[in-house]
């Protein structure tokens, strides 16, 4: 009897203290770790699972069970230092990979905090998407994507005042042509008469009204159809990053620096700290000299002299590059890269056309509706897919060779509309 109620009494004051050994409760704010981490840490992480690898491991609920969160701060700040310092756990934590961890002095205690809060509240999109990972798609914040639509709509909008002001002036014109050319007072027919045998200059004034409406209706309607339209949309980027003499000259990767492509809905745009792995040792180009890649390091405080990060938050602020964003499908809208990069063995260029050539990249296709559906109607589904035997009997039910996007869906609206 005594014995088992000690037992009991033991069990409860170990469940006690082993729960709060464990649960180290992180005090950040997740949304800003959220940021911060797709601007630094998804070039190498997943948010997910410890088991989902990228270059280190997934990040998602180990990391408090693993470490405590003084060591995690100085790990996250400067893991090549702690390492170097001798530190046996920061040791063991490096055998992970033969690449390491790269310093990040420039986060402050509170930055590090929101990630941790992050990676840990998060439970990932990783189950939700059965496999695939969402992740933070842009460095560029949405003001900048917001503000080039805002553009297009404001030019769209003078253009359309401006045709309507123009028409205007102009039926002024006619209506007074037309009251010195008729006497109103004398009745339609009487008018009508005079009509035919008016002066040449008034007839002609009369079809070249006729001729300027519909010609201002054709330009109004087209103006208006546009809205929303980006196509050979090319702005000025914050640094001169050419695609040409890196994915073409030097024939880097794409999913190098779009990772996500292949995992997720977005491609993403690589953090500075991807450009970093190059460019900490180029710092000279052909085209721009030191002055574009000099932007580099003003973003990330790297003294280039010194080889080292400044750490004098006094002296430099790390900043992310505003990229602004070139495509992009209205909320309404939705669209996965991984299924057509992945499932779908569609290549980049067949939507972005052929990227590598392009020193700035602009949009090349419409991205509208009825660009997604005409692909759909017009390819065959790949065949390397490992599913394709489930869609046996598709073949049999719509009696055609080779089933195209639509018969498995594609046209369907809730697959493109949430
Ligand atoms: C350039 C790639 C790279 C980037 C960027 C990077 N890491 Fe890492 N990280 C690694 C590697 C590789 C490891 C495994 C340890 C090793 O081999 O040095 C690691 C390990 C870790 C660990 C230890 C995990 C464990 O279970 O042992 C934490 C925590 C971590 N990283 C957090 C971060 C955070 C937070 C960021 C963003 C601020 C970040 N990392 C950015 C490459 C990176
Ligand atoms: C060295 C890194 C790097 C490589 C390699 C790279 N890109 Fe990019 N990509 C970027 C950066 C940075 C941007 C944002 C700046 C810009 O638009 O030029 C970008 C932008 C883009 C955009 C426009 C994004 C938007 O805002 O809509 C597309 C599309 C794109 N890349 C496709 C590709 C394709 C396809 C390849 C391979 C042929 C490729 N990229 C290779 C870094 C890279
Ligand atoms: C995999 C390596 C690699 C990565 C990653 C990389 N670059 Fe480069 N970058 C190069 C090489 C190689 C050159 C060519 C240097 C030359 O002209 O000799 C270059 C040149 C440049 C130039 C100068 C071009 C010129 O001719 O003047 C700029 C600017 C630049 N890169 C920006 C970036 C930015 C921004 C990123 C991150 C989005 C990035 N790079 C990522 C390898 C890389
Ligand atoms: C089936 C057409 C299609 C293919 C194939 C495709 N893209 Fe895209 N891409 C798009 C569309 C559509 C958008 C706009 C997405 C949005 O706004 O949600 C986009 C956006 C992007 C962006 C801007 C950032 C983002 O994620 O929204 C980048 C970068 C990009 N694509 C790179 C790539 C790369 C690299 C590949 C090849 C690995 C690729 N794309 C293949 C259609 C495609
Ligand atoms: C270059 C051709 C092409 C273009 C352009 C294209 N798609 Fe697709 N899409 C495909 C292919 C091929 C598949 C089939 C992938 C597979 O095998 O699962 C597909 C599949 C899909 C699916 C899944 C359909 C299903 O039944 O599972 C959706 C959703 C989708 N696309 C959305 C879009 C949207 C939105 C756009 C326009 C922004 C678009 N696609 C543009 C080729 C294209
Ligand atoms: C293959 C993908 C796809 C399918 C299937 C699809 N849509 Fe769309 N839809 C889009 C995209 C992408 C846009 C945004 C186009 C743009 O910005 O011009 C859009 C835009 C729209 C709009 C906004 C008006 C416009 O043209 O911009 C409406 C309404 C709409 N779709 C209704 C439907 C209905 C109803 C169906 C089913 C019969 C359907 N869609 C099927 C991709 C799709």
């Amino acid at each position: 009897m005594l014995r088992a109620k000690n037992l009991i009494y033991l069990f409860l004051i170990f469940l006690l203290t082993s729960l709060f050994s464990f649960s180290q409760i992180i005090e950040g704010n997740p949304e800003n770790g959220k940021t911060l981490f797709g601007n630094n840490c998804t070039a190498c992480h997943y948010s997910g699972p410890e088991e989902m690898r990228k270059i280190g491991p997934g990040l998602h609920s180990h990391l408090l069970e693993k470490y405590t969160e003084d060591w995690l701060i100085k790990w996250i700040r400067n893991a090549p230092a702690l390492t170097a310092s001798g530190d046996p756990i920061a040791i063991e934590a490096s055998q992970y990979d033969p690449s390491q961890m790269q310093s990040f002095t420039y986060l402050s205690d509170s930055d590090i905090k929101d990630i941790l809060a992050y990676v840990e509240q998060d439970p990932t999109d990783f189950e939700k998407s059965s496999g695939t990972v969402d992740e933070v798609a842009l460095t560029s914040d949405d003001s900048s994507s917001l503000s080039s639509t805002k553009e297009l709509d404001l030019t769209t909008i003078i253009t359309i005042i401006v045709i309507l002001s123009g028409a205007l002036i102009f039926l002024i014109f006619i209506n007074n042509a037309l009251r010195k050319g008729l006497n109103i007072q004398e009745g339609f027919l009487k008018g009508i008469k005079r009509l035919l045998f008016m002066s040449t200059t008034i007839k002609f004034l009369i079809v070249v009204f006729h001729v300027g409406i519909v010609v201002l209706l054709v330009l109004g309607w087209q103006s208006l159809s546009k809205i929303g339209i980006r196509q050979n949309y090319q702005p000025d980027q914050p640094i001169e990053f050419s695609h040409k003499i890196h994915a073409g000259m030097n024939n880097i990767d794409c999913n190098y620096c779009h990772q996500s492509a292949r995992h997720g809905k977005h491609a993403g745009i690589p953090s500075v700290n991807v450009c970093m792995n190059c460019h900490e040792t180029i710092y000279e180009g052909t085209n721009s000299g030191t002055e574009e890649i000099q932007k580099i390091y003003d973003a990330v405080c790297w003294d280039p002299d010194l080889r080292q990060y400044i750490t004098d938050t006094d002296e430099c602020q790390p900043k992310a590059i505003e990229w602004i964003q070139i495509h992009s499908l209205p909320d309404l809208s939705y669209f996965n890269h991984s299924q057509h990069v992945v499932a779908g063995g569609i290549e980049c260029q067949d939507c972005h056309g052929e990227i590598e050539e392009m020193d700035v990249v602009y949009q090349k296709e419409k991205l509208t509706m009825g660009w997604c559906i005409e692909c759909h109607r017009n390819t065959d589904i790949n065949l390397d897919n490992a599913y394709y035997h489930l869609y046996d009997d598709l073949l049999e039910k719509h009696d055609v060779e080779n089933l195209k996007v639509e018969h498995i869906g594609g046209l369907e609206c809730a697959k493109c509309h949430y």
